[in-house]
């Protein structure tokens, strides 16, 4: 079955909503940005919690190290190897935080160093809260302590999560390990994982890089219960555009690309929707056992490139329609990104305009970035079949 998709008037009142709420943002914006130079494009790396979750070690955390020096992961831009929640185990009498001696009997300094050498970055995970979502003991009240720490270990990224914290300010909770952080005197990308609840957009900017707008991602396309697929998650990210840029990212929460619940063409729609989001590019499948198709998707450094983008814009729903949808992504040199993504389970025509796409010229060169084929110049606008549940990204130069 084909449905060409046309401008009708809903989605012509459809575009009208989404400028409006684009406005809205803008309107909104906050002024100030940490501006610390770093992050200046959204961070890439690999965390453990989506495939491994507590199951944990020096050993699967070097492997990974390992597998994205080799695996071109490395190659394609990806940096951080981060280890998630279930690391600590304890404090000792003088308040220092400990990491699990039978997992990481080496302990962190030498894992950082591993990674170090290795040309990576290293970070880890700690919590807002008196204890981390899997019980493990917080930072609240040892802000400072443990940013010493990880500044003497070599730690780079902290992903800071909010669970525990009954009775806390967020904003005054995150600026204190912000604060604590930057009194450290490393460099240290400071990942805001509250989960959307206090509209962190509107404070966290000032205060970190990159900060979760929503509940956790789950590996599926039409999750069951209350579980946020991609799809989901991909929904809550409109109106938020225009408080990401260079060095501030909205984390629509790491990839699921290669953990086995969804089609490579899901995975594939996944992985370019977070490109058109600018969002952080975290990897979170199993490194070390990558097939041909997830390393194909993870490492297309086409469609990187569109998340990477100097620019720093991240990409606007401009037409949506029946589960058919049309995504426009601002790049350096007066260039569109334009993802035309198939919701539904039938294959389905789907086309754009320049104009739609924002772009003030009669004719564009165009080129499909997972067919790595040149579409030529074309007047006015492209149109073509889009596998069900998938998407087909264009680069646009006028
Ligand atoms: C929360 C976070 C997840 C993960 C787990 C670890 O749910 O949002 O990303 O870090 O905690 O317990």
């Amino acid at each position: 079955m084909k449905i060409p998709l046309r401008m009708g008037p809903l989605s012509g009142r459809l575009l009208l909503f989404f400028y409006g709420a684009a406005l809205a943002a803008f309107a909104a914006a906050p002024a100030s940005a940490l501006d610390d130079g770093q992050a200046l494009t959204p961070p890439m790396g690999w965390n453990s919690w989506n495939k491994f979750g507590c199951d944990v070690n020096e050993t699967v955390i070097r492997q990974a190290a390992d597998a994205m020096a080799d695996s071109g992961m490395q190659r394609a831009g990806y940096r951080y190897v981060l280890i998630d929640d279930c690391w600590q185990l304890s404090r000792d009498a003088g308040g220092n935080i400990q990491a699990d001696p039978e997992r990481f009997p080496s302990g962190i300094k030498a894992l950082a160093d591993y990674v170090h050498a290795k040309g990576l970055r290293f970070g880890l995970y700690s919590d807002a809260g008196d204890m981390t979502c899997q019980h493990r003991p917080g930072s609240r009240g040892y802000e400072e302590r443990d940013a010493r720490q990880y500044a003497a270990w070599g730690v780079d990224y902290l992903k800071y999560d909010w669970c525990h914290t009954e009775g806390v300010d967020a904003r005054t909770a995150y600026k204190t390990m912000s604060d604590a952080l930057r009194s450290s005197g490393r460099p240290v990308i400071f990942s805001v994982c509250e989960w959307g609840q206090h509209k962190p957009w509107l404070w966290a900017p000032e205060l970190g890089h990159l900060w979760r707008t929503t509940r956790d991602i789950t590996d599926c396309w039409n999750c069951p219960l209350k579980l946020l697929g991609w799809t989901n998650i991909l929904d809550r990210q409109a109106g938020l555009e225009n408080y990401a840029g260079p060095g501030r990212w909205n984390d629509p929460d790491m990839l699921e690309v290669g953990n086995g619940g969804m089609t490579t063409e899901e995975y594939r729609a996944h992985f370019s929707m977070w490109c058109m989001l600018a969002a952080p590019l975290i990897a979170g499948n199993d490194l070390t056992a990558m097939d041909a198709e997830t390393r194909a998707i993870l490492t297309n450094e086409e469609v990187i490139a569109v998340d990477q983008d100097p620019l720093g814009k991240q990409g606007r729903r401009v037409r949506s329609l029946f589960g058919l949808e049309v995504w426009s992504k601002e790049l350096s040199g007066g260039r569109r990104a334009a993802a035309l993504l198939n919701r539904s389970p039938w294959p389905l025509r789907i086309g754009t305009t320049w104009k739609e796409l924002g772009l003030d010229a009669p004719r564009a060169r165009v080129r499909d970035l997972w067919a790595k084929k040149d579409l030529g110049e074309l007047p006015r606008g492209y149109e073509t079949e889009v596998p069900a549940h998938g998407v087909v990204l264009l680069l646009v130069s006028p």
